[in-house]
This record gives structure tokens, C-alpha cells and sequence, in this order.
């Protein structure tokens, strides 16, 4: 390890985002109502320019108005590119209640960005003496997001959650893609006249998770578009789970339940999990740092590998 030692992200459970348009009023108990452990209410890119303002005072009584429980509630604001983004911060953090827990910044493209946000959101707590600090959330999705994906990360002692929007990414990025996430038809290796499917996000997202592993943010997969290819979302969540993510969006109520299933550690990983631990601790008790576990070696590095499984599971028992 290096000197400087890894941050811990916040810690509680991500597993699922669900989103819902600020201008459809009508969900929002039903979001509410979900098994999503965060909930996001859009006020970008699914609420049309004219709706802008009724969805902000929508989502403001909604803050106020609904029984969230004990879900983490973030908005997401429209771009710095945009007209509309610096109401959505004042609107909200001068109306809004107490109970809204953070922001959500689209298309980030540098540090700079967030430093922008972070200055207005300070000056508004302070003015109305918000007592709660409110927390940031971004998404990269586009080239200059992943350029800058780490100084992003660090850019302010809110940010608490980083994720990777493929679709606005993949228009960024020039792919010839319309598909949101997953398999994409022309990107495959031939060996003989067998295609095998490559993952074309893969490198954004390990980029994504090293960036906030690095900084103690919590690294998301966003939205998978086809919600009616349940196998496909896990496939595409069980990739995210395997790189490092601790959840997924889910932009269909259907999809709350796949996500949950695939960032919660089943009860075999976590026995297995907890079966090298004792191995390790019975190795270390007889002076041994390696030993065989079912036939494979586990050693300390095997003692962290298992305790984030375990961990991971005991936050979401908690
Ligand atoms: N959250 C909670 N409930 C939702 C919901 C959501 N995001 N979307 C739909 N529902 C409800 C519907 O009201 C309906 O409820 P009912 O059975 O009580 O009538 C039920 O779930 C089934 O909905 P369905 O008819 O399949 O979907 P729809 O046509 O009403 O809406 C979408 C489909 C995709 C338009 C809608 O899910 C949506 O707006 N998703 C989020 C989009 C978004 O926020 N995008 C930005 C991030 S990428
Ligand atoms: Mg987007």
C-alpha cells in the first residue's frame, strides 16, 4: 500500500438508482415505494425544455411531500452547458427541505465543473442556513469526462458517487452505437467464422472505478436501455460487479429488482468469503501468510479480496 492509504467511499448501500422524470409527479410515490436504495428524480434530459419549471417545483414539494424512508434522494440538475442549471441549484437549495440528501451533475467534463456547483451550492447553505451539506453525485458521459475522470473524482470533499452514462458517452465518443449499455452487434473478435463479444465500455468503467476507488466515491454503472432484456441487464451488472461498481440505474421499476439481485453478495460468495477468512486466520495462527483453500492458494491479499464481499454484505444487512 502506499503511503497514502485508500479512502473509504460512504458506507452505505447503491445497489440501485432509480430514475423517474421531475414532470411525471404521478411516480413519485411509486419510486418511493421501490426497493431502490437511491432515488433520482431528473429534472435533465427526460423533462422537456418547457417543463423545466413545473418539474423544479414539482420535485421541490415532492422533497417535502413524500415519505422517502431511508433512501438516499438526489436530483439530478440539467449540464453547465445549459440555461437552466443554475435555477435548479437555487430552487432547490433555497425551497427544498432538509430530507433532499444530494445533487446529481451531468456530463462533468473537468474539476472545474464541480468546483463551479460546489461554489453556489455553498453560497446558498450558507445564506439560507441549510444545516445538512448537501453531497454531489456526477456522471461521466462523455470524452472530456473520462479524460478527466480523476480529477473529477477529487474535485470536492461532496462528491460521493461516480457514473458512467453510456449513452450520451457513446454519442461523445463518435461510436456507431444507439444501444444504452451492453452488447453492441459490430464489436467482436472472429475466430474462424465464431464471433466472440467484447465489452466496449469496459475501459471507462475500470477507468471509473480507479478514479473513485481512489478518492473514496462509490463507482456506478448507469442505465441499461432495453428493460424488456432482463439477461441482458445482468449480464451487463454482473461486468459492472465483477470490475468494482457497487450498483446500477435502473430507468424501468423492473429493473430495481435485477440490480438489487446482482450487487448484493449471494449467501454462497459470502460463506465462501467467510470460509477463507477462518483459513487465513487459522493459517496466520500457525505462523503460515499462504495457505490452500479448496485447492487454490489464498494468502493475505485473499484476507482483503474476501472481506469485501463480506463487508459489502454486512452494509446491506445494516
Ligand atoms: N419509477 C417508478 N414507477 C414507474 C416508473 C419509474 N421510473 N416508470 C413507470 N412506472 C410505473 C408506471 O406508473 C406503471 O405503474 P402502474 O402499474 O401502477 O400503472 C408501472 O410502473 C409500469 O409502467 P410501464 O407502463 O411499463 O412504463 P411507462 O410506459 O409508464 O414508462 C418509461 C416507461 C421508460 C417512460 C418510464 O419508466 C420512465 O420515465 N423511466 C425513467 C426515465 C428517466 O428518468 N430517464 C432519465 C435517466 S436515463
Ligand atoms: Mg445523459
Amino acid at each position: 500500500m502506499s503511503f497514502r492509504l485508500q479512502p473509504t467511499p460512504p458506507a452505505r448501500p447503491n445497489r440501485c438508482q432509480l430514475f423517474g422524470p421531475g414532470s411525471r409527479p404521478a411516480i413519485f410515490e411509486k419510486m418511493a415505494g421501490s426497493a431502490a436504495d437511491v432515488i433520482n428524480i431528473d429534472l435533465e434530459d427526460s423533462v422537456a425544455p418547457d417543463d423545466k419549471a413545473e418539474a423544479r417545483r414539482n420535485v421541490i414539494q415532492a422533497i417535502g411531500d413524500i415519505d422517502w424512508g431511508n433512501k438516499r434522494l438526489s436530483v439530478r440538475i440539467n449540464g453547465l452547458d445549459t440555461p437552466y442549471w443554475y435555477r435548479d441549484v437555487v430552487d432547490l437549495l433555497e425551497n427544498a427541505s432538509e430530507r433532499l440528501d444530494q445533487i446529481m451533475i451531468p456530463k462533468v467534463g473537468c474539476a472545474g465543473d464541480i468546483y463551479a456547483v460546489d461554489a453556489l451550492v455553498t453560497a446558498v447553505e450558507a445564506a439560507k442556513g441549510r444545516s445538512k451539506r448537501i453531497g454531489f453525485e456526477v456522471i461521466i458521459e462523455s470524452a472530456a469526462g473520462i479524460a478527466h475522470v480523476e480529477e473529477i473524482a477529487a474535485a470536492s470533499p461532496r462528491m460521493e458517487a461516480m457514473s458512467l452514462g453510456a449513452a450520451d458517452f457513446a454519442a461523445s465518443m463518435g461510436m456507431q452505437t444507439t444501444g444504452i449499455g451492453g452488447t453492441q452487434e459490430n464489436y467482436y473478435m472472429l475466430q474462424g467464422d465464431t464471433r466472440h463479444y467484447s465489452d466496449p465500455w469496459h475501459w471507462a468503467q475500470t477507468a471509473i472505478v480507479a478514479a473513485c476507488r481512489t478518492h473514496g466515491v462509490l463507482p456506478v454503472d448507469g442505465p441499461f436501455g432495453d428493460f424488456s432484456d432482463d439477461e441482458g441487464f445482468r449480464a451487463q451488472a454482473r461486468r459492472s460487479a465483477t470490475l468494482g461498481m457497487v450498483g446500477k440505474w435502473a430507468i424501468h421499476p423492473k429493473q430495481v429488482a435485477l440490480s438489487n439481485e446482482v450487487f448484493t453478495p449471494s449467501e454462497e460468495a459470502v460463506a465462501e468469503a467467510r470460509e477463507i477468512l477462518a483459513a487465513m486466520e487459522k493459517a496466520k495462527a500457525e505462523g503460515a501468510g499462504a495457505t490452500v483453500y479448496k485447492g487454490r492458494l489464498v494468502d493475505i491479499a485473499s484476507i482483503k479480496q474476501a472481506e469485501v464481499i463480506v463487508k459489502q454484505s454486512e452494509l446491506i444487512a445494516s
